[in-house]
This record gives structure tokens, C-alpha cells and sequence, in this order.
């Protein structure tokens, strides 16, 4: 086989991955725990194709060059490397959602890639191994391999640094309300912000009191405790805003829309609705409740000034390939 496709389901961090022990591995400076998001997916096709002069890339029926077609190139040549071949490969890759604005595209898109392209090159990686692979693409596409709820074990190395799932999508129907503010592509990207997050003095202290909060949410996850488990998501949300906010330059995501909606929530937990937000490197705002809530939440996020759009996925499943 020289082609392959596969597919993978963004995820929503928890507790979020910030900052790098070491950048050229994307090896992280603390764990982090996600959940995949069931219904949204990138489908990625692979082609080792010897009449190629060089690699190609196309994402949404778009020719990609420069550093987007660069990073693919990084873990096709480690995927050539490894399966002893130095064939070409064309990319063909599509998304069901908006990239770019903080719904994790990197994630998924170097998931499937890693799945697709290892399986064309027809290497058997271990679910460590193609967990690892995708890492070198996008940290938190390390996190897009397994499925359900994962925990991406931060290591020391190449070898100890990948996630593992620690309860499966049907282990509790929890729903992540993305409120899209809006789906133009951001300024500054997660690659360059990690750079960035050393330059904050908040970040050693946030980094320091990681094991804490990843206990607390994976043991609010395994219990299916919701008011834990919305605590501790907004805390470690709030704590990643905040070394964003205090780096060098300053990195401000949030739109007045983030805030409204961030407004609008204090008011719906006043009036006993179980919901908690969490941020990535974006304005959209990924709202969290259980499934009974859904309909009532979706509609009230309909009514915010700023909201244009919600997506609602919940739990999803593994990377996996087509057949
Ligand atoms: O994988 P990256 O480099 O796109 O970084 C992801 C960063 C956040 O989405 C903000 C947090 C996370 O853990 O997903």
C-alpha cells in the first residue's frame, strides 16, 4: 500500500498545554488532559507517488506552501526515515470546521497525518509511536491518537513524552458548546506562543502547580463530578490567559464577544445551570455541560451579542483509518 486515509476528531484541552521543555520536540513543560470532539474531524489522504518532484500539500482544495507545507514535510521525511523509502507524497486534507481560530485544526490535521502516513509507508506503529509522531507536528495533536478522555504524559524525551486515553467516549456525555466568535485566522499561532510563555513570570508558578490540577480534573472526569470538574477547567483556562496576557509581547485572544459570553455564564450558573468555559489560543469560547443542558445552552448562546455560530460535539473516538 503507498496510499492511505484516515481520519481524526480535534480535541478540547482541559488543562491546558503551554510552554515547551524542549521546542524542537515539542516535549511540553506540564501534562495535559483533553477530550476528542465527536463530529468534527479532519480526513487526511496520503499518496507516495514516485513521479513527484517534491512534496505537496493540499488542505480544503487550497495548494499549500512555506511553513505550513514545511511542518508536514518534518514528519513525512521522519516517516521516510523510519520506513526506509524516499518517495515523494502527496497530501490531500479536508476539514469539517473552521481552522485557525481556536478549535485545535493543528490537532487533528497532524493526527490523521501521522495515522495516514505511517500506514501508507507501511510502518505498524504502536498507538505510543503514532501518538509520539503526531507530537512533532502539533503538541496537542499528540492528544488526537487515542480516543475519549486523554491525558498527554509530558516525559522527558522523544520516547516518554505521548497520550494516553483514561476513560473512553462513553465513559460520561459531557458536550463542549464551541460559541464562535469568529473564524478568522489568528495573529499569533500556539507554535510561537509557547515560545513566548518563559517571558511571563506567572509561567514557572502555573507550571509548578500543574500535577495538582491534572489530579483533580482526571479524578473529576473518572467521577463524573461536573462542579470538580468546571472548577479546575476554568482555573487552568484562567491561568493560561493569564502568562498569555503578562508574556512578551502581550498575547490578548479574547474579543468582546469572548467576554460577553464569559459574562452571560456567570449569570446562568446563578440560575443553577451547570456549565464552566474554557479558552484555547483563540477568541471562540468551548462551553461545557452535560447533554440534558445542551438545548437550553445552545439557545442562550444564540442570544449573545458577538456569537455568531455554536458547534456542539461530544465525546469522540480514536484516530482511525479508513478501510
Ligand atoms: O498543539 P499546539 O501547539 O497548537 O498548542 C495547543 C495550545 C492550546 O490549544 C492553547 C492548549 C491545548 O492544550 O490544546
Amino acid at each position: 500500500m503507498t496510499t492511505a486515509t484516515a481520519q481524526a476528531a480535534p480535541n478540547i484541552a482541559f488543562i491546558k498545554y503551554w510552554g515547551d521543555r524542549d521546542a524542537s520536540l515539542r516535549i511540553p513543560a506540564n501534562g495535559s488532559i483533553s477530550m476528542n470532539l465527536d463530529g468534527l474531524y479532519t480526513r487526511t489522504q496520503v499518496k507516495f507517488e514516485p513521479e513527484l518532484e517534491s512534496d505537496r500539500l493540499q488542505v480544503n482544495q487550497q495548494e499549500i506552501k512555506g511553513p505550513g507545507l514545511a511542518r508536514v514535510i518534518s514528519l513525512l521525511d521522519w516517516v521516510r526515515l523510519r520506513s526506509g523509502r524516499n518517495t515523494p507524497a502527496l497530501v490531500i486534507s479536508e476539514n469539517n470546521f473552521p481552522m485557525g481560530a481556536g478549535i485545535a485544526s493543528s490537532a487533528s490535521a497532524f493526527a490523521a497525518l501521522a495515522l495516514a502516513a505511517s500506514a501508507a509507508a507501511r510502518l505498524e506503529l504502536t498507538e505510543h509511536e503514532l501518538s509520539r509522531l503526531a507530537r512533532m507536528g502539533s503538541g496537542s495533536a499528540c492528544r488526537s491518537i487515542p480516543g475519549g478522555f486523554v491525558e498527554w504524559l509530558p516525559g522527558e524525551d522523544d520516547l516518554s513524552s505521548y497520550a494516553v486515553s483514561f476513560a473512553p467516549p462513553d465513559h460520561w456525555d459531557l458536550v463542549d458548546c464551541v460559541a464562535i466568535i469568529s473564524q478568522e485566522h489568528k495573529k499569533t499561532g500556539s507554535t510561537e506562543g509557547h515560545f513566548l510563555a518563559n517571558t511571563s513570570p506567572l509561567q514557572a508558578a502555573r507550571v509548578a502547580d500543574a500535577p495538582r490540577r491534572l489530579e483533580i480534573c482526571r479524578q473529576a472526569v473518572l467521577r463524573r463530578d461536573f462542579e470538580a470538574l468546571a472548577w479546575i477547567i476554568e482555573q487552568d483556562c484562567n491561568l493560561m490567559h493569564a502568562v498569555m496576557l503578562t508574556s512578551n509581547p502581550q498575547l490578548l485572544y479574547w474579543q468582546p464577544g469572548t467576554l460577553s459570553v464569559m459574562h452571560a455564564m456567570q449569570l446562568w450558573r446563578r440560575q443553577n445551570l451547570p456549565v464552566c468555559y474554557t479558552i484555547d489560543a483563540g477568541p471562540n469560547v468551548h462551553v461545557i455541560c452535560e447533554r440534558w443542558a445542551v438545548n437550553t445552552i445552545v439557545s442562550h448562546l444564540e442570544a449573545v451579542p458577538g456569537v455568531t455560530r455554536v458547534l456542539v460535539a461530544g465525546p469522540g473516538g480514536p484516530a482511525r483509518l479508513e478501510l
